[in-house]
């Protein structure tokens, strides 16, 4: 007996929408062998930011977070595949993309601009718990 199929929140943060990445990160999704089960476009308001981000509230990047985050279209998606949420995180790679290992989306596709906020392409979900809230919150709509 096989055990289901996980499910993960990806956005491809403004930073690589706006670097025209969103085929190369979906790419490299699929190309692994996971499932897009939805997808969209939008900008996000602050009020689903701070919402998507409570946990980190307080934090001193919390505000600049956001307010990148809020800066442009991002894009989100369900993607899904047995042990996604890792998979997934392996292959964004480390939070600081001067460090990320070569090969993962940061690694490769990332660098440090000097600004204030650390732009680093994708987020995904780090546990079954933010991967249920997090679905809710971009995909209310999603069963
Ligand atoms: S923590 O404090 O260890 O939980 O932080 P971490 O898991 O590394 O990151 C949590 C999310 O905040 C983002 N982050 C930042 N954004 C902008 N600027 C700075 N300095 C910064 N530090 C952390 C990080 O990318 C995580 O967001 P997601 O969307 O998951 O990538």
């Amino acid at each position: 007996m096989t055990s289901a199929p996980e499910r993960t929140l990806v956005l491809v943060k403004p930073d690589g929408v706006r670097r025209g990445l969103v085929g190369e990160v979906l790419r490299r999704v699929e190309a692994k062998g996971y499932v897009l089960v939805a997808l969209e476009m939008r900008t996000a308001d602050r009020d689903l930011l701070g919402a998507h981000y409570t946990e980190h509230a307080g934090k001193p990047f919390f505000e600049p977070l956001v307010d990148f985050m809020a800066s442009g279209p991002v894009v989100a998606a369900v993607v899904e595949g047995h042990r996604v949420i890792e998979g997934f995180r392996s292959l964004a790679g480390a939070t600081d993309p001067t460090t990320a290992a070569p090969g993962t989306l940061r690694g490769d596709l990332g660098r440090d601009w000097g600004e204030r906020v650390v732009q680093n392409l994708v987020h995904g979900s780090d546990s079954p718990e933010s991967a249920s809230r997090e679905i809710g919150l971009w995909f209310p709509g999603l069963s």
